[in-house]
């Protein structure tokens, strides 16, 4: 969603942000663009729809200068084109600025202070820098008017803009979406995510909600919005600049896919000790042992790992657990339990419909935890505690390895939880045995491409609906099965309790719709046959995913031994496959499918 860029002091500026927005691409957008001052009078503005390749062919070789800023457009208001994309400009064009978020009551500030002023977008954006404008008209300096915008814009916000005046400077503000300063050596960066700017510098300072950052070559300034001053120390991020390259592979997706083994591997080696010690926090067991009942807070696939994870924590830790959507429980909150213990499973760590739930809980003084695989991201630093998912940078919007290792953690915490409080299951539970089960049975199934490429030519194609059915645990993994698909096939998928069809959606079943059935629940395994049979008698196409004990003659793919309970860390594969072969023999665009963004920073 929305990326920002920016840079001061670097004579390269035009190349920095093109290449910093290429590397925020994976997050997903629509239209991009540039706004490039050279501090001697003379700027450019250029912004095009569509790929970050069309802006830089648009970028001329006198685009040149040594401050700008550069955004990637994800539209929420206003349809993407070029006057909507950013950097927007105020009427008299002294002031430019990028933004991500969403502003809440723009319409009452444009209606107040902006009358007659003449807009050239349908944004948001615009009404924030026409409003900067519009008191610096009444006398106050760029930096005053910048805060007294601020103070009244409400929603949420990253923004940096630039005052033709003062081009030595870029100013910096934020409110619930991520931003961070680089440092580099004699110049200085900003950007929505630090992988935008890893060739540039590894060391970053956090911007918290609140917060103006006045950003010069050779100084941050960061202060409260009434003025007082802030002191914050870097932090080096230790990520490689070749972790988020490609490699020979055609996709990010392919390539995380096949990562999976060593995800696995590395929560092991990270997590648990050879003499069956584990590290986890002390702190973090305690507080959970006094919690009458887990939530579990998430959205899209963080959320389907999350309903695997519940069946793992109720058998293995033996506390009950509820699993909940981030953008409905925060509004629509339950009768909370007693003592309830709060757990925020997010790949990216930004995401807002999680990040508000997270702010009331923090309101209400409850205990938390993030697992994430960004350590230092808003979701991070807000819990009181957190777990890196370890699954290394996930550039392809589609997510694979992030899910598979957040089930993966969830059952290293289940069984920490479950020792500490002397569940006898927890004993016979050996994680660690079962995530190197869980290696092999990934490895196994990456190795049998060829094979899930054919099946998916042979059920697919040509198709436009699907189903993936299950039982108890391949349930939630249907539902898994079923985003994939839709994700980056635009194929309708749905994923369904496989006893539940028959009440109403069996209707749909038709001669030769593909219906994929997922049969690794044990006691659902019986009854999931019987409902195969029921689909076949109406002429469905059924792909079958059967775990070893279960599999039948006839079944097309077979899992792996493992625990049912962490089964859809091996079962899951196939379906990824499956989504990335059907993508890519539609010739769609696999890492970055329509109108989805990778870390969604609005509500
Ligand atoms: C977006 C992504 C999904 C992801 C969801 C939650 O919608 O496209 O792939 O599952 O956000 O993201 P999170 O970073 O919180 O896991």
């Amino acid at each position: 969603m929305c990326g920002i860029v920016g840079v001061i002091g670097n004579n390269k500026t035009t190349d920095i942000l093109l290449n910093g927005l290429e590397k925020l691409e994976y997050r997903g957008y629509d239209s991009a663009g540039i706004y490039v001052n050279n501090q001697k009078g003379k700027d450019f503005l250029v912004k095009e729809v569509g790929k970050i390749s069309k802006l830089e062919n648009a970028v001329t070789d006198d685009v040149q200068g040594l401050v700008g800023i550069g955004h990637t457009r994800w539209a929420t208001h206003g349809t993407p084109t070029v006057e909507n994309a950013h950097p927007h400009f105020s009427a008299d064009n002294r002031f430019y600025l990028v933004h991500n978020g969403v502003l809440t009551n723009f319409e009452e500030l444009k209606t107040k202070y902006l009358a007659d002023v003449k807009f050239s977008s349908q944004t948001d954006t615009e009404v924030a820098v026409q409003l900067v404008d519009h008191f610096a008209k009444e006398g106050l300096d760029g930096e005053a008017a910048f805060r007294k915008a601020l103070s009244l814009i409400e929603g949420s916000y990253a923004f940096a803009m630039v005052d033709k005046e003062q081009p030595d400077r870029i100013f910096v503000a934020k409110n619930k979406s991520p931003l961070l300063i680089g440092l580099g050596d004699g110049f200085n960066v900003i950007c929505s995510d630090a992988m935008a700017m890893l060739d540039q510098t590894h060391q970053f300072v956090e911007i918290h909600d609140g917060e103006v950052v006045i950003l010069k070559k050779g100084s941050v300034e960061i202060s409260k919005l009434d003025g007082t001053a802030v002191q914050r120390d870097p932090y080096t991020v230790d990520l490689d600049a070749s972790d988020i390259s490609k490699g020979t592979y055609e996709h990010y997706m392919l390539k995380e896919i096949d990562e999976q083994p060593n995800v696995m591997r590395k929560i092991s080696q990270n997590y648990l000790n050879d003499d069956g010690t584990m590290n986890i926090d002390s702190k973090l067991l305690d507080e959970m042992k006094k919690a009458d009942r887990l939530y579990i807070v998430a959205a899209g696939t963080s959320y389907h790992a999350g309903l695997v994870g519940q069946n793992i924590f109720e058998k293995i830790a033996d506390v009950p657990v509820d699993v909940e959507l981030g953008s409905e429980f925060g509004y629509h909150m339950p009768k909370l339990s007693k003592h309830p213990f709060f757990i925020f499973l997010s790949q990216s760590g930004e995401t807002a419909d999680s990040r508000q739930v997270l702010v009331k809980v923090n309101e209400m003084n409850l205990p938390s935890l993030t697992m994430t695989n960004v350590p230092n991201s808003t979701l991070s630093r807000e819990a009181t505690f957190t777990m890196e998912l370890l699954a290394g940078p996930e550039i392809a919007v589609a997510s694979t390895k992030a899910y598979t290792a957040q089930i993966a953690v969830e059952a290293v915490l289940a069984q920490a939880l479950g020792q500490a409080k002397g569940i006898a299951i927890a004993k016979d539970f050996d994680v660690k045995k079962q995530l190197a089960l869980a290696a092999n049975g990934i490895q196994t199934i990456v190795d049998e491409k060829a094979t899930i490429k054919q099946l998916t030519a042979d059920f697919l194609t040509d198709q436009t609906d699907a189903f993936y059915i299950g039982r108890g645990i391949d349930y939630a993994l249907s539902l898994e099965a079923a985003l994939k698909l839709k994700e980056i096939s635009y194929i309708h998928a749905e994923g369904f309790a496989a006893g539940e069809l028959k009440h109403g959606t069996i209707a749909l079943i038709e001669n030769n719709t593909p219906v994929i059935a997922y049969v690794n629940d044990g006691v659902g395994a019986s009854h999931t046959r019987g409902n195969i049979q029921e689909v076949k008698a109406r002429g469905a196409h059924v792909l079958v995913i059967a775990s070893q004990k279960y599999a039948e003659a006839g079944d097309q793919i077979i899992i792996p031994e493992i625990d049912e309970l962490i089964s859809p860390i091996i079962s899951v594969v196939p379906a990824q496959l499956i989504a990335y072969y059907a993508s890519l023999a539609r010739g769609n665009d696999v890492d970055k499918p329509r109108n989805l963004a990778k870390s969604v920073t609005v509500e």
